[in-house]
């Protein structure tokens, strides 16, 4: 099993985590405790642009970029309970020894193709320049900031010889075309062989299957890729004249696997058992990784690997979708996150409660939101009142009633019945899910397990029954120990923390799935001593954080307004003119979408006037459903317009800020419809 490795360019935060980190661990604990052998690779990725872009920043060389996040990375994953068998690094000497024979291996099987091309140069810094390195103006939009790559504005992907303009950033100068030599993979003629493999994997998620399937039948298919790149950091391509060369990142890293795989056989004195994982049929390789990673690992490596010969091909790939913070894209660089090492000293020995917060979110099939009001709900209405409160009544009684033994049961009712057949039942539908990478269902399994558990002491009641009917009170009690050792381990992929703190109190061993049965703990077994699992999270820890994020966008708004000139004053226009203009508030009352488009929404506006139909730019910053009942300024005389066939008859007016996001224009007192705005 392998979790993307993650650029040693920055620290970890839960996008991260929820993309693949925490699926991951979930499937490597849940295979330890149920299957064979498993092994759970990780390390750092520090190759690539992005490292050497945040040398150049923070005026460090790369090494010590990566030196930096590497040990903070790596630890903040430790701590986090992300049980990697090994974390390693890319800048390894086995990785290097790793990757160059690999890139070798193909040369010499003549896979490559060797081709030259044109690529910017930067002559006063004296290098060929990477996409990220070169700005211009956006050939789509006009946007003066577009990279080599990609345009940010738009959206739209780009080549660097597309750009109107270019210039480095490294020196501020006009690059040139100059001619380099390197070397290519062709996935246009290998398409046919990848197609049959992923045609053999229809299994795979839906939306890992589509996007591949999307990448080799779209436009003109897969097209051939350059393995090497002339930049100065990274693996040297291992041939001769190759000077100022080094591999592609993207072929280098997931070789970072396999090297991370052998360090790890090193470690345990058996070298050649990497050999094991990666070159034997009965072996099978999982990849977790976020969306943006699927055609690397679902079409680029596995070509890679069958073009080698000697290993197997990824099996599996689950990939999860994005994961949004308060309902804005995660962003480091605008310090939009939830940072895995600032929540750790913020909230110490609470692991499991952002565990499973971010389990309970996984963006498995779409994007989804972590709100730190969520993140308080599913603590207080869900760890506390739920779970712990379930361990918590069964030991505290327990201890009280029978000093901590476990009593004996005797006959049962039905209901006892009824709860032990939810115990024998919730292993397998937990399996079941974690086996389809349905991670969210599995957890929810899990605590409907603790569920019954509180519903079946809330219906028996055993506190009343203490001193009138004790056989009825022993075998209430020993049942929900029963199911307390059970949720020990079903609980352990999810919340390891907990599991632990359960199994003290319980005074029980971790076991096997396969040995999950009611009777776990032998009847007068010496329970431990009891503390609270979970405590309730109050409102002002959370409006801490919330006022944390506020404090991050205020900056960064101040930021880049500084950055950005404020638009120059459009030329002097007469009140008799303005006068024209007849503004007035407004309520909408129905908003919807218009099909086939991106920004515009069908408005029905109460103008005080009449109720009128417009249509808005404004669906990429409002929600329809949102803004049912939302005051508005409209330009109510402005000649109608036909927009998509749609009569538009009025203007809503929006400000607009340097980074052109929309904000409804408002009065600020509550006046009626049909006020006049002069
Ligand atoms: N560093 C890449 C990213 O963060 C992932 C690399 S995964 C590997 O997107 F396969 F290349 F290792
Ligand atoms: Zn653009």
């Amino acid at each position: 099993m392998t979790a993307a490795l993650p650029y040693a360019n920055g620290p970890v935060h839960i996008g991260h985590l929820a993309g693949c980190y925490l699926p991951a661990d979930i499937y490597a604990r849940y295979l330890r405790a149920n299957k064979g052998e498993v092994l759970f690779v990780c390390g750092s990725d520090e190759h690539g642009v992005p490292i050497t872009i945040k040398a150049k920043k923070e005026g460090i060389t790369p090494q010590q970029v990566v030196d930096k996040y590497h040990e903070m990375m790596k630890k903040a994953f430790h701590e986090f309970g992300i049980s990697f068998d090994i974390y390693s690094r890319t800048s390894n000497k086995i990785h290097y020894e790793t990757a160059s024979e690999f890139f070798k291996t193909l040369y010499d099987k003549g896979v490559f193709m060797e081709e030259t091309t044109k690529q910017y140069y930067d002559e006063t810094a004296q290098q060929f320049l990477a996409d990220r390195y070169i700005v211009g103006t956006c050939p789509v939009c006009d946007n003066d900031k577009a990279y080599g790559d990609q345009c940010e504005k738009c959206g739209s992907s780009l080549n660097a010889t597309d750009l109107k303009n270019p210039h480095s950033t490294l020196s501020g100068s006009i690059p040139i075309l100059r001619e380099t030599k390197n070397w290519f993979l062709p996935l246009d003629k290998l398409s046919s062989k990848i197609m049959e493999y992923i045609e053999s994997h229809k299994d795979w998620k839906a939306n890992v299957y589509g996007q591949c399937k999307s990448w080799l039948v779209s436009g003109d298919g897969l097209q051939p890729r350059a393995m090497t790149r002339d930049l100065d950091w990274g693996v040297p391509v291992p041939l001769p004249n190759a000077q100022g060369k080094v591999l592609y990142v993207w072929f280098d890293a997931p070789i970072g696997y396999i090297s991370a795989t052998k360090e790890y056989a090193q470690s345990i004195q058996k070298p050649e058992s990497w050999k094991d994982w990666w070159q034997s049929n009965d072996s099978r390789l999982i990849h977790f990784i976020g969306k943006d990673n699927i055609v690397f690992h679902c079409l680029i490596f596995p070509a890679m690997l069958m073009e080698h010969g000697n290993y197997i091909l990824p099996d599996q790939v689950p990939a999860n979708e994005f994961l949004n913070l308060e309902g804005d894209k995660i962003s480091t660089s605008r310090n939009w996150a939830v940072w895995l090492h600032e929540y750790l000293t913020e909230f110490k020995d609470m692991q499991d409660i952002l565990r499973y917060t971010l389990c309970s979110n996984l963006p498995e099939n779409k994007d989804n939101d972590f709100t730190w009001k969520d993140f308080q709900a599913k603590n207080n209405n869900e760890l506390v009142a739920i779970l712990g409160n379930f361990i918590n009544r069964t030991l505290v009684l327990t201890h009280k009633y029978f000093e901590g033994k476990v009593p004996e049961q005797s006959s049962l009712h039905d209901i006892d019945q009824a709860c032990l057949n939810e115990i024998e039942k919730a292993p397998a539908r937990i399996s079941e899910s974690i086996e389809k990478f349905k991670f969210r269902e599995a957890l929810a399994e899990m605590m409907n397990l603790a569920r019954a558990g509180n519903k079946y002491l809330a219906d028996t009641e055993p506190w009343k029954l203490y001193g009138k009917d004790n056989d009825r009170v022993k075998t209430i009690l020993h049942i929900s120990l029963q199911l307390t050792a059970n949720l020990a381990i079903l609980c352990e992929p999810f919340l390891p923390f907990s599991a632990k703190k359960i199994r003290q109190m319980l005074n029980m061993e971790s076991c096997h799935w396969d040995k999950l049965n009611h009777c776990m703990l032998t009847t007068g077994h010496q329970l431990g001593d009891t503390s609270l699992l979970y405590s309730k999270i109050e409102d002002s820890v959370i409006e801490a954080q919330i006022i944390k994020l506020q404090d991050s966008k205020k900056q960064n708004d101040m930021a880049e307004a500084a950055g950005k000139p404020v638009l120059p004053q459009k030329a002097e226009t007469s009140f008799e003119e303005f006068s024209k203009m007849d503004i007035r508030t407004g309520t909408i009352i129905e908003a919807e979408r218009v099909p086939k488009t991106d920004k515009l929404l069908k408005l029905k506006v109460k103008t005080g006037i009449d109720e009128r139909t417009v249509v808005s730019g404004i669906a990429e910053y409002y929600e329809p459903e949102k803004i049912i009942g939302q005051k508005v300024c409209m330009l109510v005389n402005l000649a109608p317009r036909k927009i998509k066939g749609i009569e538009s008859k009025g203007m809503i007016l929006m400000a607009e800020n340097e980074r052109g996001e929309l904000s409804f224009v408002n009065v600020v007192k509550d006046f009626s419809d049909g006020a006049v705005v002069k």
